[in-house]
Order: structure tokens, then C-alpha cells, then sequence
């Protein structure tokens, strides 16, 4: 990586909606830790995202906190870093309402996420699930963030935050780039997680079985389980990245081990191709424990301490409100609003 300028900086989220699996884990945490080391990070979790389907209030408070505990559990360094909740600095909103003025309905249409969450349901979803790109856009310029680490299916969304920048500094600021463009930060070997009951589909919070995902909370028993039952196919595994083609759920799998270990997906070839799934798992299962259970443990124990995890997210959003106040101001200044 080459030394970042003093002007690049990285914004993430993550919705407080639900537990956190291994696919936010491997596509999205993991890199958030990594890049504290080159670059100013801030790291919100995005709960006026989370609203924009039905959260139940109590579970919706909890899950915020249990999202900073997964945070700082994972690695990430309150102090150095920010994190807070999206909701406590009202630039995000104020800045989302321009923006929806600047968006056009038909780049919108386009947002295959929506889509694929409401499905016939089209008529019945909130208006804020329609508009949750914007809002995005909205987090990431507020701070003129250069570089956001994501999992693949938030690409589009970040195209479209590349074009209401485009289209602002076009529209307001004489073509002066104002917002600057961000680019995402996608790692090839975890990119997208798969499910461990279908290989086609997005390992997600959302999922009716408990078996397809494993969570950042779960005992090493609970996870030994889920990858032992993992689906898989009948042949043994390829020698080449190549013959995963087609094998979606060894593919998964393969994936998986790779993102744990830090390695690419061709060394774990060179190690198991030509063996069963039976010994593969068995390995994979030791890796995914080694990795993940100290850090649930660490999560619990943080969130039992709800003082400290409010201490951090207070800190973490007067530091954010800082940030994005100045960028704010000259927004609603190129604008025209007092
Ligand atoms: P969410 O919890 O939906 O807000 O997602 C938080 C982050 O995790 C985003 O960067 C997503 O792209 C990433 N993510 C969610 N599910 C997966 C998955 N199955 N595989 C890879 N990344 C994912
Ligand atoms: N939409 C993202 C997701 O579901 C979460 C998110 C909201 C986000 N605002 C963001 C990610 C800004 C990166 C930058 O995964």
C-alpha cells in the first residue's frame, strides 16, 4: 500500500440490524482493521439505515452497542479511530435531504439491493429503503471520505455516491470537486460471503436458518456444527482455483478458509486438492474456532459494560460531529440555505 495523503480518509458502516455473521466479519470488519494502520478511519454504525425496516426499539438500542462491541472486539481502536452511531450527528440526515434533491429517480430504479429486498412487495416497502443509497452517499461525502471498505453488493451503492458527488460539484460548486469521489476498498478472496446451505445465495442476518450463518457470538461448538453440515458436493476438491468453477458451495468454503488464514485461494488448493470435504472441514472448523471465539468473548464481555460502549460512541460522535460540521456548512453555503 503506498503512503496515504493527509486528505484520504475512510468511512464505513455497518447496520445495527440483527446479530453479526461471518460474512460482515470477512467482507467488511476485517478490512476496517486493517486500514487503521494507514489511514484516519471512522467507522459509524448506521442505525437511521437499520429503521428503514421495522426495528424493534429495545433490540434496535442493544444492537448498537453490540455493533461497537464487535468493533472493538475485532480490533479496532476506539481512540484512534472513530466510531459512533450514525442517528447522533445530524449531518447525515441534513446532508441525505440535498442529496435526495440532487439524485434522479431513475438512478435509483436502478439499485438492484432494493430490488431484491422487496421483491412483488414493491408498494408496500418504506420510502426510506427506497432512498437508503442516498443516505449512504450522505455518510460517506459528509466527511469527504476517499476510501470505503465494503463487501461486493454495496458497489453499486458507492457508484451511485460517485454520482451525486459528481452531480453536486457539477450543479453547485462550478464543477469545483467539493466531494471528492470515493472509491471501495473490496478484498477478492472474502468479498461475498455465501450461505452454508446454498452456495448461490448471500450469507445474511436475514436468513429463516440458523445453519447457513455463523455469528460472532457463537461457541466453538456451535460453529464446528455448522461447518461439519456446510453443504458440499460430491466430488472431491479441485487442485485450481479454476475447477471451483460451477461448485458454488465449494467455492464457499474454500473462500472461507483462504479470508481466515490470510492466504490466497490457490494455497489452499495447493493443501487440500484431491481430498474429501470430511478433512477440509475438519481444518477449517479448527481455524474458524482459533479466529473467532476469543473475539465473541471479548464481544459479550464488552457489552456488559454498556457505560463504557456509551462513553465510546459519545466520544466517537462528538468527534465525527466535528469532522463532518465544516463540510456541512459549506454544503448548505453552495446551496443557498442560510
Ligand atoms: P450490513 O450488516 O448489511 O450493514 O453489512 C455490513 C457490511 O458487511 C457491508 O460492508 C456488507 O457489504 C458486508 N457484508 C454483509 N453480508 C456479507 C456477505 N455475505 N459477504 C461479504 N460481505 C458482506
Ligand atoms: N449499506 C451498507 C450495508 O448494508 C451500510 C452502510 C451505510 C455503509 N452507510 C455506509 C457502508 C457508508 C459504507 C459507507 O452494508
Amino acid at each position: 500500500m503506498t503512503t496515504p495523503t493527509p486528505q484520504e480518509r475512510v468511512f464505513s458502516g455497518v447496520q445495527p440490524s440483527g446479530d453479526l455473521h461471518l460474512g460482515n466479519y470477512l467482507g467488511a470488519i476485517v478490512q476496517f482493521v486493517e486500514l487503521q494502520r494507514h489511514y484516519q478511519c471512522i467507522y459509524c454504525i448506521v442505525d437511521l439505515h437499520a429503521i428503514t425496516v421495522w426495528q424493534e426499539p429495545e433490540r434496535l438500542r442493544e444492537n448498537i452497542r453490540a455493533t461497537a462491541a464487535a468493533y472493538i472486539a475485532a480490533g479496532i481502536d476506539p481512540k484512534e479511530q472513530v466510531i459512533f452511531a450514525q442517528s447522533s450527528v445530524t449531518a447525515h440526515a441534513e446532508l441525505a435531504w440535498m442529496f435526495n434533491c440532487v439524485a434522479r429517480i431513475g438512478w435509483l430504479n436502478r439499485m438492484t439491493q432494493f430490488k431484491e429486498k422487496v421483491g412483488k412487495n414493491r408498494e408496500n416497502a418504506s420510502v426510506g429503503l427506497y432512498v437508503y443509497p442516498v443516505l449512504m452517499a450522505a455518510d460517506i461525502l459528509a466527511y469527504h471520505a476517499t476510501h470505503v471498505p465494503v463487501g461486493e453488493d454495496q458497489k453499486q451503492h458507492l457508484e451511485l455516491a460517485r454520482d451525486i458527488a459528481a452531480k453536486f460539484n457539477n450543479d453547485f460548486a462550478g464543477g469545483e470537486v467539493f466531494f471528492p469521489q470515493p472509491e471501495p476498498l473490496i478484498t477478492a478472496e472474502a468479498c461475498r460471503v455465501m450461505s452454508l446451505r446454498d452456495g448461490k445465495s448471500k450469507m445474511s442476518k436475514s436468513d429463516a436458518s440458523e445453519m447457513s450463518r455463523i455469528l460472532l457470538t457463537d461457541d466453538a461448538e456451535s460453529i464446528v456444527r455448522k461447518i461439519q453440515k456446510a453443504k458440499t458436493d460430491a466430488h472431491p476438491l479441485p487442485g485450481e482455483v479454476a475447477g471451483l468453477e460451477g461448485r458454488p458451495e465449494a467455492e464457499n468454503l474454500v473462500g472461507i478458509f483462504a479470508a481466515l488464514e490470510g492466504v490466497k485461494r490457490e494455497e489452499v488448493l495447493r493443501r487440500y486438492g484431491g481430498g474429501n470435504f470430511a478433512g477440509f472441514k475438519k481444518d477449517l472448523a479448527e481455524v474458524a474456532v482459533a479466529r473467532l471465539v476469543p473475539m465473541g468473548e471479548e464481544m459479550r464481555r464488552l457489552c456488559g459494560d454498556a457505560d463504557y460502549l456509551d462513553g465510546v460512541l459519545q466520544d466517537g460522535a462528538s468527534r465525527a460531529e466535528s469532522l463532518a460540521r465544516p463540510i456541512l456548512n459549506r454544503a448548505r453555503e453552495l446551496v443557498g440555505l442560510p
